[in-house]
């Protein structure tokens, strides 16, 4: 993506923003996070995040990177005129570094399925690396462009994938009791570190927060509406989140699973499911073919920030960064299949601290450091949204009602409220 000559298509922002918010989030996090913090609970709180925080910050953070027109090395300070934002977007990097840790081990887990291979330290290194590998040639050559357009085709069919899955998953018998685990809102069940999880799976699924987005938003066309490409994005994520619940609950309660049972929720379920129809070794290798492009899509978004952060701080060429990337990010990735809690700690630390701190920093500068005029301009060029009071909630969800929210969720995370 580092050249901007690919991006010069409305399509091709939306499909990159949306090869980069679909991923692994939406299949093999959603559904464990679900099963983890009591189902029907976390699911309304996610939804609420999506909407109310994940939505604002993402027109927020394209609209930074389209005013700017650069990534969010050079943005910040050509919007603020001074460079006190500039640890945004080390945070940003970070963040990058710690996802591009893990991510790819659990891309290698689905090329084992694929493969149908056992799940070993060795394999898991050799996957792991090779969706490394992969990710950086593509960027190496940069033709992630060409993988984010096959995605105009391969979106649809995993859609048409996961339907089946539900159809299928639905007619087991006791499905009735996954569906109720999903959609029966059970109020006592929500708590401090069901909010808090909810809030860092909506940040992680939709890619916000980390300066992704900002980086698309500075591909963009100027005759591109960043309120209708958001929307959109939003909308095809959440629904993509909302089918893999409806695909794998009815069939964990149907089947005798533990909802809770963690990471390896779906890798034990699908396969499962699959097996019960007719070619379900094939359906199996499809699924699992199509989800690992779908992490590489995410993959390439996490690895365009690192790299820019990389070429920009150190000059040195795109392609010796991603060289020495690589090296960096494949010793990380081996640290994390050596050590499972260090797999653990950065995930909950990327999802439940960086992406909404970075977040809360993009609200803050908008809504206060940028003047509401440009902002607003921005927001209404070629959106069909032209009435002043949506403008308004959106300015008071920026500048109060986000930062209040993200603050208060963090301490009642950290127990503060229970305390007083
Ligand atoms: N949104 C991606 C997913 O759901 C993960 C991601 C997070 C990608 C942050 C880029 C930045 O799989």
């Amino acid at each position: 993506m580092g050249k901007k000559g690919n991006f010069n298509s409305k399509i091709g922002v939306i499909l990159a923003a949306a090869g980069s918010a679909v991923g692994l989030g939406n299949i093999w996090k959603f559904p464990y996070m679900v099963g983890e913090n009591g189902g029907s609970a976390f699911l309304l709180i996610y939804l609420l995040c999506c909407l109310a925080i994940g939505l604002p910050i993402m027109i927020a953070e394209f609209s930074i990177g389209k005013r700017a027109g650069v990534g969010i090395e050079g943005a910040f300070r050509t919007l603020s005129g001074n460079s006190r934002w500039q640890w945004l977007s080390a945070l940003g990097f970070i963040a990058s570094l710690l996802l591009l840790s893990f991510y790819p081990v659990v891309t290698g887990w689905c090329i084992l399925h694929v493969f149908r291979l056992p799940d070993n330290t060795l394999t898991q290194i050799i996957f792991g690396g090779l969706s490394l590998l992969v990710t950086c040639v593509i960027s190496w050559y940069g033709v992630q462009n060409g993988l984010e357009r096959m995605s105009k085709i391969l979106m649809p069919l995993f859609i048409v994938l996961l339907l089946l899955l539900i159809g299928k998953s639905l007619m087991l018998s006791g499905s009735n009791l996954g569906v109720q685990f999903l959609f029966d809102t059970d109020f006592s069940k929500i708590n401090s570190s069901v909010i808090l999880n909810a809030m860092g799976q909506s940040f992680f699924s939709l890619s916000v927060g980390m300066g992704v987005l900002l980086t698309f938003g500075s591909y963009m066309p100027k005759s591109q509406s960043i309120i209708s490409t958001s929307v959109q994005v939003v909308t095809l994520d959440t629904l993509i989140s909302i089918l893999s619940g409806l695909a794998i609950f009815p069939a964990v309660f149907a089947l005798g699973f533990n909802p809770a049972e963690g990471p390896q929720l779906v890798f034990d379920i699908l396969p499962k499911v699959f097996g019960l129809m007719s070619f379900g070794e094939v359906w199996t290798t499809l699924f699992f073919t199509l989800l690992s492009l779908a992490a590489i899509t995410s993959l390439l978004s996490m690895l365009e920030v690192s790299v820019t952060y990389v070429s920009d701080k150190t000059q040195l060429s795109r392609k010796k960064s991603i060289l020495l990337l690589f090296v960096v990010l494949f010793s990380s990735m081996c640290l994390c299949v050596f050590f499972p809690y260090l797999f653990d700690a950065y995930d909950n630390m990327v999802s439940q601290y960086l992406l909404p701190i970075g977040g809360l920093a993009i609200t803050i500068f908008v809504g206060w450091f940028i003047p509401k005029k440009d902002t607003m301009d921005e927001m209404k060029n070629h959106s069909r949204i032209q009435s002043d009071w949506f403008y308004e909630i959106f300015f008071l969800l920026i500048r109060y009602i986000i930062p209040l929210a993200i603050v208060m969720i963090f301490l009642n995370g950290l127990g503060v409220f229970e305390r007083l």
